[in-house]
């Protein structure tokens, strides 16, 4: 699927009708930091991460298509790339970041414990994580002729077939407590959470879909961003 996402849902942007960093300035002056992009895709958070002058640029990503996407996209840089899942260390120096990040991927991971874990070694003390993921909400309500339904018990956890896709996809699915708990528990103190839409015709054009229906847009909110501190 790499080619369809080439380029979408990268850093400013958090995801598909959400707030964007330019309106949201959780990173702050990115000038001179460290960053590591946790699921990192074909490289454009990274390189919007150069454009705001990081001093080293960092990925990890599982897929051999992506990191060879982001190798091309980032070949002007000395940026570090390994194919590698996330749950574990493929090599990765720790206490060493002053920013990690990941957009729209997380919630990909099979073991939401060790990356966060991973996450907070890969950090420097006071560092900052961020990431964004669908919804908990989102992905549990369906939208059909006769408006949106709560087609499965918010409780349910664990794999689940997203969707949103053509063919099967495999996601995760927490719960927000989960999220919430997990970041708590490995020592990453949250500092801020949004859930805010932007909802404008100029999205509507560019994003609305089947999943992204435009109903269900403006009365669920799409994405949750969570900004946290290493403590
Ligand atoms: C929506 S894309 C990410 C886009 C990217 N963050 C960006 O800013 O352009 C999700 C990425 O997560 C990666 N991924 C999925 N499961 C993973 C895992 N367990 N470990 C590492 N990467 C994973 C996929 O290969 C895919 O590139």
């Amino acid at each position: 699927m790499a080619p369809r996402f080439y380029g979408r849902t990268a850093l400013p942007e958090y995801g598909p009708f959400a707030p964007t960093e330019n309106e949201l300035n959780l990173f702050g002056d990115i000038r001179g930091k460290k960053v590591l992009d946790i699921g990192c895709g074909s490289g454009h958070s990274l390189k919007y991460m150069e454009e705001c002058q990081a001093s080293e640029l960092w990925g990890v990503d599982l897929s051999r298509t992506q990191i060879e996407a982001a190798t091309g996209l980032l070949k002007d840089t000395m940026a570090k790339l390994f194919e590698s899942p996330m749950e574990g260390n493929p090599g990765i120096p720790e206490t060493y970041f002053d920013i990690v990040y990941s957009i729209y991927a997380l919630g990909w991971t099979t073991d939401l414990e060790s990356t966060l874990k991973n996450i907070h070694t890969y950090l420097k003390a006071g560092g900052t994580f961020i990431f964004s993921w669908e919804h908990p909400l989102f992905s549990r309500v369906r939208s059909d002729d006769q408006g949106l339904k709560f087609d499965k018990s918010y409780h349910e956890e664990g794999p689940y077939d997203h969707q949103a896709w053509d063919h099967p996809a495999i996601m995760q699915q927490y719960k927000m407590s989960t999220y919430i708990n997990s970041l708590v528990k490995h020592g990453l103190q949250i500092v801020q959470m949004i859930e805010d839409v932007r909802i404008s015709e100029e999205l509507k054009a560019r994003d609305e879909n089947r999943w992204y229906n435009w109903d269900k847009v403006q009365k669920v909110p799409t994405t949750i961003i969570f900004k946290c501190k290493k403590v």
